[in-house]
């Protein structure tokens, strides 16, 4: 079926919605791709077009973007959205609230699905339920496309990818990946701050029966034990960087979003042959010097930090107070902000070693322009790929590999830099 648009964005009044659209404009309009913003109402979504629109390209630009108006709790309204597009960007979160519908949209008429979420168990979910569906209706459908999880993903994929050859002739002594961000200009986007709290407990009632509930979701089973080793207290406890990932860092935090990136970036790794290693998601905790232990008393403050917020989470009434002053306020993104990350590996066997490195920026504050750009860019990939793209649910990195890399890379804003070492073990 020809359908009108190439790439829409569905939740483009919010938060991160917005910088979305705002991106993929700038980005498709250029080569003339046609795009569609999309919304539960008109006035508010031709509002934000035109704004985009105006700040992008000046008020006489004479080009035009789709507007498409469809409401979640509409099913006939999304049925029309998804046949109007070759790829949908889904941007209305929490998706475990609003998710499901839009998902169950695109598998049924074959419109390929990118979303921002970082909510893997609803992801799972997902995936248990509309798999088949999607494979049946040959539809792609990327989860995770935003700040969770593409950096860490394709870091790990392209650390992983050069040091990983060296266990074709002997089994592993040593896989150890460690990423770490730092991240300057950011804020807690509305949706981001509504999500988290679902997550720590604001949702109420529901639970399912503990049996049908799994422990490590999303990872396969041959991948667990690894992905416990990641995920266990030492690892996530200890602040020192044996790598040394990070040359200013000696000393990190367990990276916020580690919960959501470890499990990506093992069950990903998994399905590229790449299982078996032992990943750590860390950030650095501002600039490190003598007088603050190169990095270890900001950490310890950043480990109380989380114990605090662990605490509270736990107080009556706390999450509630929370969930009412984050409704009432909107953080629209900082596009002087910037993201980087380090990645390192290191893989060694008994006859050999190598280790690899991977520097990416990202332009734009983690939660709302570098996610802009990442999801943006992603469907874009997605969309001109169409063709060879492998059905299902997959994580971005998983379904578009080297496609993605070189789409990235080439991308303003995103800058990637590789570089790797072997070394013959001594006799
Ligand atoms: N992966 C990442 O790094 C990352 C970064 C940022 C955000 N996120 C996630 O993205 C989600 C959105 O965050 P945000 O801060 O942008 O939230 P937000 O500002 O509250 O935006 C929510 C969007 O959903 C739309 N919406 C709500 N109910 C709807 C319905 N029934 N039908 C159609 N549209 C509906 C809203 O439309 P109206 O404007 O009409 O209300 C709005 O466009 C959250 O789940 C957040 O966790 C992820």
């Amino acid at each position: 079926m020809s359908r009108t648009f190439a790439v829409t964005v569905f939740g483009c009044t919010g938060n991160a919605g917005r910088a979305v659209a705002e991106l993929l404009a700038k980005s498709a309009l250029a080569k003339g791709t046609p795009i569609a913003f999309a919304g539960r109402n008109e006035a508010k979504v031709t509002r934000v077009k035109n704004e985009i629109l105006e700040k992008i390209l000046g008020a006489d630009h004479g080009k035009n973007v789709g507007v498409i108006v469809a409401d979640v709790s509409d099913a006939g309204s999304l049925t029309a959205l998804t046949q109007q597009t070759d790829v949908l960007i889904n941007c209305c979160g929490p998706f475990s609230q609003y998710g499901e519908p839009v998902v169950k949209a695109c598998v049924e008429q074959g419109c390929h699905y990118a979303d921002i979420t970082g909510e893997i168990k609803w992801v799972r979910d997902m995936k248990d339920k509309y798999q088949e569906q999607a494979l049946s209706t040959n539809t792609t459908i990327l989860s995770l496309c935003g700040y969770d999880s593409i950096p860490c993903e394709l870091s790990a994929y392209l650390v992983c990818r050069e040091i990983a050859p060296i266990f074709k002739d002997s089994p592993a002594t040593r896989f150890d990946v460690e990423s770490v961000v730092s991240s300057s200009g950011g804020g807690i986007p509305r949706g981001t701050l509504l999500t988290a709290l679902n997550e720590l407990g604001g949702k109420k009632g529901k639970k399912k029966p503990k049996a049908k509930r799994r422990k490590a979701p999303f990872v396969p089973s041959e991948e667990k034990a690894s992905f416990g080793r990641s995920m266990s207290i030492f690892s996530l406890l200890n602040p020192y960087s044996s790598l040394g990932t990070h040359p200013h860092s000696a000393f990190t935090a367990p990276h916020f979003m580690c919960t959501v990136n470890t499990p990506v970036v093992h069950a990903s790794m998994a399905s590229m042959g790449y299982g078996g290693l032992h990943f750590r998601d860390r950030m650095s905790t501002g600039k490190s010097a003598w007088w603050n232990g190169y990095g270890l008393i900001s950490s310890l403050v950043t480990y109380a930090m989380y114990i605090c917020i662990g605490v509270s989470a736990f107080i009556p009434g706390v999450v509630g107070l929370v969930k009412k002053y984050a409704s009432g306020r909107s953080f629209n993104g900082n596009e002087d902000g910037l993201v980087s990350l380090r990645c390192k590996g290191i893989a060694e066997t008994a006859k050999a070693r190598k280790s690899a490195s991977v520097r990416m920026l990202i332009a734009g504050d983690a939660g709302i322009y570098a996610t802009g750009l990442l999801a943006s860019e992603t469907a874009l990939c997605m969309h001109q790929n169409m063709k060879t793209m492998t059905p299902g649910f997959q994580t971005p990195v998983q379904c578009l590999q080297e496609k993605l890399h070189k789409h990235l890379s080439s991308c303003n804003g995103v800058s990637i830099q590789i570089s790797s070492e072997d070394a013959k073990k001594s006799e």
